[in-house]
């Protein structure tokens, strides 16, 4: 399933003079398994173009072992196509200090910019579930009422949050959306990897 070029353009411009690099679309068929919503891509997806290839992806992907599907059965998204950075400093091999990019969580502006990419996934991409990883996917979808910590692991019925003229509304159509931690996660916290296989066992029974 590919988006307009068009919308993907109008993606594009909206965040043009937003501190975000890059653009990566969705990947995956239109009758996928489920969708998995992720926050944003990084530094090795912007230049591979892949989403989730590169260190979360990893992660990623031991997720998906266990459930006994391929990256290929499921349509691999998220919640903002461009990388988000901020500058900062850091020391070189040779002591002296270089200026170089860190990747950044998306802010409320731009996650709203890219908010008819998504919607148009949403719409075309036929998946029982939705699968959010992280808190931005989650409240992406259901709203800044939504904590991870407290909806993980287990399916949320009804309706999502779509693009609607500088705002979000509701969609008429009711979704199933299953909440997991993002896989980065796990890196500053390797507790959660725990977690992430109870929910990933939650998972699998209802697919
Ligand atoms: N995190 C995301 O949400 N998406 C990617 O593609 C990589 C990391």
């Amino acid at each position: 399933m590919h988006i307009p070029e068009k919308l993907a353009d109008e993606g594009k411009e909206i965040l043009a003079s937003f501190p975000v690099e890059g653009f990566v679309y969705g990947k995956g068929p239109e009758n996928a398994a489920f969708m998995l919503v992720g926050e944003a891509p990084g530094e090795t997806e912007i230049h591979n173009g892949v989403p989730f290839s590169g260190r979360a992806g990893k992660e990623l992907m031991k997720f998906l072992e266990k459930l006994n599907l391929s990256r290929e059965e499921v349509y691999i998204t998220s919640a903002v196509r461009s990388r988000p950075y901020r500058w900062g400093e850091k020391k070189d091999k040779h002591g002296n200090v270089v200026k170089r990019k860190y990747n950044r969580p998306p802010t409320a502006k731009e996650i709203l910019g890219h908010a008819p990419l998504l919607d148009y996934e949403i719409e075309h991409v036929k998946a029982p579930i939705i699968v959010t990883l992280g808190n931005i996917g989650l409240k992406r979808l259901l709203g800044p009422g939504y904590k991870i910590t407290e909806q993980h692991g287990r399916v949320l019925r009804g309706p999502v949050q779509k693009y609607n003229e500088g705002t979000y509304s509701w969609t008429e159509k009711e979704f199933s959306i299953f909440p997991t931690f993002h896989p980065a996660s796990v890196f500053y916290n390797r507790r959660l990897e725990e977690v992430i296989q109870e929910d990933i066992e939650a998972l699998k029974k209802l697919l």
